[in-house]
C-alpha cells in the first residue's frame, strides 16, 4: 500500500497588498498527494504560485482556503515538522559561521544529539561537495555554494520527507547533475523528495510524478509518461543527397543542414514509408530515421497555450 506523506487539498492563498488591499491570488487551487518514497516535481513558470504552495504545506503561510497535511497530520504540527527537512527559496544564513558550525547549529535546533551532530555535518558537507570550503565563513560563499549548504541544512535532521524550493537555482550544469544524483540517492535511502523548479530537463531525469501549476492553478498531476502524450509529433529523417537528387517533399516538411547531413522533419500524419522510397529512388542515402514524441518542454508549451486560449 502506498502511504501519502504530503497532501494539498484545495489550497488557495490570496494576499492583500497595500493601502487599497489589492487582491493577489497567488494560489487559486492546489490539490495533489505525494506518496512515500517518490521524487515529486512541482513544476511551473516563475510567479505561478509554487513557493506559496510549499510555504502553506510547511505551515509558514496560512491558507485562505483548503487543507494541508504533512506525514498524516494537519499543518501545522510539531511532530511532523521534526521529521521533515525544508530548503526555502531564499534561505537565511548566519554569515559569519563556517559550514560545519552552521550545520551544527541547525542540528542543535532539530534536537540532533551532540554526539552525532559533528559526524553528520561532516558527511553532509562531503555529500554536497563543499569539503574544500570547510572553515570558510558563509558570507564568502558563492550562490551555488550557498544553495549546496542550504540542501545540507535540510538533511541535518535525517528527515524522511525533504521539501526543496528551487534547489537547482544558481547551480551550473555540473552542480545540477550532482544535486539530481543526490535526490536519486535520497530516494534509494527510502526518503521522499518534493522539489519545485522551472527547469524542465531536471524533472525529466529525476521525477516519478509531477504537478504542474500555471497562474495559481494546478493543470495536471501524474507520472510524467502519462502527462506526455505518446503521440508522434514528427519524424526526423537524416539523409545525405550524395550524387542523387532530392524528390519533392510532402506538404509541411521542413529541412535544415546539420553536420551529419540534411535533416528533414516530416510532420505527424506523413506517409514516412512513401517518402523514404522516393528519397532512395532519387539516389540519396538515408542515414537515420528518428520518431519524435512529446517532450516535457512540448507539454509545458502546450499547457501554457491551452491556458492562454482559455
Ligand atoms: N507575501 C506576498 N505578498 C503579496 N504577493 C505575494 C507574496 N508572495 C507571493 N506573492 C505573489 O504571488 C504570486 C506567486 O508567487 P510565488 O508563490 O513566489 O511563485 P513561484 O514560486 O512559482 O515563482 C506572485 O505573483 C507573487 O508576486
Ligand atoms: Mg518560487
Amino acid at each position: 500500500m502506498s502511504e501519502i506523506v504530503l497532501r494539498a487539498d484545495g489550497l488557495a492563498k490570496t494576499f492583500r497588498l497595500g493601502f487599497l488591499r489589492k487582491r493577489i491570488e497567488a494560489v487559486r487551487e492546489a490539490t495533489f498527494d505525494v506518496q512515500r518514497g517518490e521524487i515529486f516535481g512541482y513544476l511551473g513558470p516563475n510567479g505561478s504560485g509554487k513557493t506559496t504552495t510549499l510555504k502553506m504545506l510547511m505551515g509558514l503561510v496560512f491558507p485562505t482556503r483548503g487543507r494541508a497535511e504533512v506525514l498524516g497530520r494537519p499543518v501545522p504540527n510539531r511532530e511532523a515538522k521534526r521529521r521533515l527537512g525544508y530548503l526555502p527559496e531564499s534561505p537565511y544564513f548566519y554569515e559569519y559561521l563556517a559550514p560545519e558550525e552552521f550545520l551544527d547549529l541547525v542540528g542543535a535546533l532539530c534536537d540532533v544529539p551532540r554526539a552525532i551532530r559533528r559526524e553528520r555535518a561532516a558527511k553532509l558537507i562531503a555529500r554536497v561537495g563543499l569539503e574544500q570550503a570547510r572553515g570558510r565563513p558563509l558570507r564568502k560563499f558563492s550562490k551555488g555554494m550557498l544553495q549546496r549548504i542550504g540542501i545540507a541544512q535540510a538533511l541535518m535532521g535525517d528527515p524522511e520527507l525533504v521539501v526543496l524550493d528551487e534547489p537547482m537555482t544558481g547551480l551550473d550544469p555540473l552542480g545540477r547533475k550532482e544535486i539530481r544524483d543526490l535526490m536519486l540517492e535520497l530516494r534509494r535511502e527510502g526518503r521522499t523528495v518534493v522539489y519545485s523548479t522551472h527547469i524542465l530537463p531536471d524533472v525529466e531525469m529525476t521525477c516519478d510524478r509531477v504537478a504542474m501549476i500555471f497562474a495559481g492553478r494546478i493543470r495536471s498531476v501524474g507520472p510524467l509518461a502519462e502527462l506526455l502524450t505518446a503521440r508522434l509529433l514528427s519524424t526526423e529523417v537524416c539523409l545525405s543527397p550524395g550524387a542523387g537528387t532530392l524528390p519533392p517533399l510532402p506538404a509541411g516538411a521542413t529541412t535544415r543542414q546539420s553536420p551529419d547531413g540534411l535533416l528533414v522533419d516530416l510532420p505527424e500524419g506523413t506517409d514516412v514509408d512513401a517518402c523514404l522510397r522516393a528519397v532512395l529512388a532519387g539516389g540519396c542515402h538515408v542515414l537515420s530515421v528518428t520518431p519524435r514524441r512529446e517532450s516535457l518542454e512540448d507539454l509545458f508549451l502546450r499547457q501554457a497555450a491551452e491556458k492562454g486560449a482559455a
